[in-house]
């Protein structure tokens, strides 16, 4: 019998070749266009799972793309660990900015990762991360010491909003009974930092249109007479902040939970440098919400964010024109106790009652979810805690996230379990940006870490 250390020192090379391979495959579930990858991708997890040793492997029909399901039951009477994870990727755009191509995966040392680190879209999310846990399930089948029951659930949409899992889950509380959940899609402080994901933000995400006259106009002899849609929308969105920043939306922080100034102070011991946060992003100095900092700012106080903004004239030279209309696409990070889809309506009262009359606003809710607090005391964490202490040598540090996973909130409403967060990816990894990458570390260090926290919540669940 090999530790898992011994195992991994074994098959390492095979281990970051499969990734590779699943790399590979492009698949952006939000492009159409790349619908037959994301389909073949779907395949490829099937695959996987029934080679890492699951006893069943289910292709699971969805209105959309297909949710792999596998299990390997070895005893009713022992807990299960239900997997979840993602094959889908985010676009690439734009590919100017990589520099090497994004499904061209290449391995490269960066100050971060000298070890080395895998650039490719969905290296780190979550791709890489996803494939932590077949290969650690490989482990633990091929060594025998599997010491309680695993469900493996993938799915090819969280990028869009994971509406078939949604649809899914409701109709497969059975199928999907665990006693909990791990998760790998999320990041860690640093390589000697380790740290445990206890909170996610809720997500509300709209599009609006700002429709002016009912057609594009000669700037000269209409300007200043008719409102410029472009003009009206930034104004719009510019006073949706006030001047400590604090968000203008009537109701928006009625359900905000403050936390005690004994929770900040815990927070604030998480170790972070202003300055090497400033650096790392070149700018002189951070922006956000009057009284609190940078941390708190990202993870325990909601926001407000234009995504994308167009309309009018944007090619070469200069054409003298009024826009007809105006978009933007806007997200709002929402802290738990929002409710997403009522501040998706507050957004909307609000953003249509401060237009100007000479205008027409058409507010489009794109998808959203609640946020989540997962406890430290419960057993999963205590298990996830000894993990990491296991493979790193320190005590892993509690820390809530800014990003969203929105299918968690209802994976504990419908599923009525915790989940546990084991990201092992880095702030500089770059998801969602040209260069992501995954250090060839971190992978590893997953797949070792994986099996202790199986061997713990086995433990602790007795
Ligand atoms: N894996 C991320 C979320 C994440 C990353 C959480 C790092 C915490 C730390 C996930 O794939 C993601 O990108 N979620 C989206 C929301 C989704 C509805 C598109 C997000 O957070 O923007
Ligand atoms: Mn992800
Ligand atoms: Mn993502």
């Amino acid at each position: 019998m090999h530790t898992v250390k011994e195992y991994i020192e074994k098959n390492k090379k095979r281990f970051i070749n499969e990734l590779i391979d699943l790399l590979k495959i492009p698949s952006i579930s939000a492009d159409t266009a790349f619908s037959q990858d994301v389909l073949n991708t779907a395949d490829s997890i099937m695959k996987s799972l029934k080679e890492a040793g699951c006893d069943k492997v289910e292709l699971c029909e969805t209105p959309g793309y297909p949710i792999i399901y596998g299990e390997k039951i070895i005893d009713t009477n022992l807990p299960t660990v239900l997997v979840y994870g993602h094959y889908d990727v985010q676009p690439a755009d734009p590919l100017e900015l990589w520099d090497s191509p994004p499904f061209e995966p290449v391995i490269k040392k960066t100050e971060l990762h000298p070890e080395g680190a895998i650039f490719a879209r969905g290296a780190c999310d979550d791709k890489g991360q996803m494939y932590m846990h077949v290969k650690a399930l490989e482990y633990m089948t091929s060594e025998g010491n599997l010491p309680c029951n695993v469900k493996f659930m993938i799915e090819g949409e969280e990028e869009v909003g994971s509406e078939s899992l949604a649809w899914f889950v409701p109709r497969n509380v059975e199928k999907l009974a665990n006693d909990v959940i791990l998760i790998s899609d999320t990041g860690m402080i640093a390589n000697d930092i380790p740290s445990i994901t206890t909170g996610l933000r809720g997500l509300s995400y709209v599009e609006v249109e700002v429709t002016g006259p009912n057609r594009d106009l000669h700037s000269g002899l209409y300007g200043g007479a008719v409102a410029n849609p472009i003009n009206i929308l930034t104004k719009m969105i510019a006073s949706l902040h006030d001047e400590n920043n604090h968000i203008t939306i009537p109701g928006f922080y009625d359900k905000v939970e403050e936390l005690s100034q004994e929770e900040r102070n815990e927070m604030a011991k998480a170790p972070f440098s202003l300055e090497e946060y400033k650096n790392a992003l070149d700018i002189d100095d951070v922006y956000g919400e009057k009284g609190y900092t940078t941390n708190e700012r990202n993870s325990i106080r909601p926001t407000l964010d234009v995504n994308g903004i167009w309309g009018g004239y944007i090619g070469e030279g200069a054409k003298t024109v009024i826009a007809s209309k105006a978009y933007a696409k806007i997200s709002m990070r929402l802290v738990p106790n929002q409710d997403w889809e009522e501040i998706t309506t507050l957004f909307k009262s609000h953003f249509e009652s401060i237009a100007a009359d000479s205008v027409k606003v058409k507010v489009t809710p794109h998808h959203g979810g609640q946020g989540y607090v997962t406890p430290i005391d419960s057993i999963g964490y205590q298990a996830a805690s000894k993990a990491y202490q296991e493979t790193f040598g320190v005590t892993p540090i509690p820390q809530r996230s800014g990003g969203s996973i929105p299918i968690v909130a209802l994976f504990e409403k419908e599923l009525k379990s915790k989940t546990i967060l084991m990201g092992f990816g880095l702030n500089s990894d770059a998801i969602h940006s040209p260069n992501e990458h995954f250090g060839i570390w971190n992978y590893l260090k997953g797949i070792e870490t994986i099996p202790y926290f199986y061997k713990y919540f086995s433990e602790l669940h007795k």
